[in-house]
């Protein structure tokens, strides 16, 4: 993944590269030195002052040292463009606001705050040491690890800050907030943290099926490819999860970092959102966008987003859109190693929207001709109303959702005749060629 650049020093590790290098942070800002803060006026939002009195009730407060952390932190990041800095101490007091200062599960400051505290000791017991055999794989928040809870009996991913990574404690903050007030089971489910010295780390539920990164783009040679049905599976429950932080919670979030390596997959691969350090509360009143610096990842930015700063809840469609479209092709948001015309998904995409004799083309080979050709036209079509440029024509997620749980419902038998048909079709298409 292409990430523009949050550090320019040329002498950086290999590693910090390769992490940083996953994150986009666009520094083509030119746009938001004339942005404004706007006023917050949801009647429902809560303040940080409200979260931190909410979260004295722990052990550990992620919020108790983060003002202070957070202005250390912004300072730490030698390269980081002003903005940042900015945008960190200006939030407060802003509607670029994250989760962390003023978002609230269902309304009620104490009542939905679920996350447990842990000590670093607790931590280090439960990953045995973090042993490289149970390395997960790492981000750029920091590395992963499976760990085992004595006490509860409960498998964990265990997440844990590094202090030199592109994200940091702001993300850490709004990470713990926006999971502790979200209950859905599309959300990967936040089992608790540690803020102890300067050890950050989170604890997830396990995720027993890894990304659908792993299984789309990386497939061990262990790992079944994803069928057709599993598929739109995927989709629909993805898009349940996106509905809930975009119409459920309150005030309505946005998550900004939507893409295949943040949907992971639980048993019999339910999907499930993750990393919440991005996500931002949506606009309110008559407010149509939030004003914001850029970031996510290369290849999901929505861009009318990367080109002005400016997000809204339709920013979030267009990242879904990728990621639909790379479960339909099987293709990579952002994939250097093919030819100039095909690196980036939807430019590859586009033309071939406008022409329904290519849609066969786009299907995944991996799938071998098994779906539906009208499941396949009509997934393609919802990719590419999400993918429209103008963002006001993006369909609301509430109408994706109906959409792909219609797919999803559709039971497809890879052997049935109609499908051997369909794969007839194909041969006979391609011979015509
Ligand atoms: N709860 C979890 N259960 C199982 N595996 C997980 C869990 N959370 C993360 N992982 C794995 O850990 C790896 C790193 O995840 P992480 O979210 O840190 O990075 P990423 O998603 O690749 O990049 P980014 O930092 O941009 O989000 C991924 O391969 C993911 O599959
Ligand atoms: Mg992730």
């Amino acid at each position: 993944m292409g990430c523009f650049p949050c550090y320019g020093d040329s002498s950086m590790k290999e590693k910090d590269k390769k992490r940083i290098n996953n994150r986009v942070r666009n520094d083509n800002q030119n746009n938001l030195g004339n942005t404004k803060n706007q006023t917050n006026n949801n009647r429902h939002v809560h303040t940080r002052d409200d979260l931190a009195q909410n979260s004295k009730e722990q052990k550990v407060s992620p919020l108790r040292d983060v003002k202070d952390e957070e202005a250390k932190d912004a300072s730490q990041r030698r390269d980081v463009k002003d903005e940042d800095a900015k945008d960190a101490s200006q939030s407060a007091s802003s509607s670029d606001a994250s989760p962390a200062e003023n978002i609230s599960g269902d309304g009620q400051p104490g009542t939905s705050f679920k996350a447990r505290t842990f000590t670093y000791d607790e931590l280090v017991e439960a990953t045995g040491r973090f042993k490289e055999e149970d390395f997960l794989g790492e981000g750029g928040f920091g590395r992963v690890y499976k760990g085992f809870l004595k006490d509860t009996g409960e498998v964990v991913a265990i997440k844990q800050l590094d202090r030199n990574g592109c994200q940091g404690i702001r993300e850490f903050v709004v990470e713990v907030l926006t999971l502790s007030m979200a209950d859905h089971p599309n959300l990967v489910k936040l089992i608790g943290y540690c803020a102890e010295g300067d050890q950050r780390l989170l604890v997830y539920e396990y995720m027993p099926l890894g990304s659908l990164e792993d299984h789309l783009h990386d497939p061990r040679n262990n790992i079944k490819r994803l069928d057709w049905s599993t598929r739109m599976k995927i989709a629909a429950g993805a898009a349940q999860g996106l509905e809930y932080l975009h119409d459920k919670m309150k005030p309505p979030v946005i998550y900004r970092d939507l893409k295949c390596s943040n949907i992971l997959l639980a048993e019999e691969y339910n999907p499930k959102l993750s990393d919440f350090g991005l996500a931002k509360v949506g606009p309110s009143g008559d407010k149509t966008h939030v004003s914001t610096r850029v970031m996510g990842t290369y290849g999901y930015c929505a861009p009318e987003y990367a080109m002005t700063g400016q997000l809204t809840f339709k920013s979030d469609i267009y990242s879904f859109g990728v990621v639909l479209l790379e479960l339909i092709t099987g293709r990579r948001a952002i994939d250097m190693t093919k030819s100039a015309a095909e690196q980036n998904l939807v430019a590859w995409a586009k033309p071939l929207f406008k022409d329904r004799k290519k849609f066969r083309e786009m299907a995944d080979p991996a799938l071998q001709g098994r779906y539906p050709t009208r499941g396949l036209y009509q997934s393609l079509a919802i990719a590419a109303m999400c993918l429209q440029e103008q963002p006001n024509l993006r369909p609301l997620i509430a109408d994706v959702v109906t959409a792909l749980n219609y797919l999803a419902s559709q039971k497809f038998n890879a052997s049935s005749p109609s499908s051997q048909r369909a794969k007839q079709e194909q041969v006979t298409e391609a011979s015509d060629e």
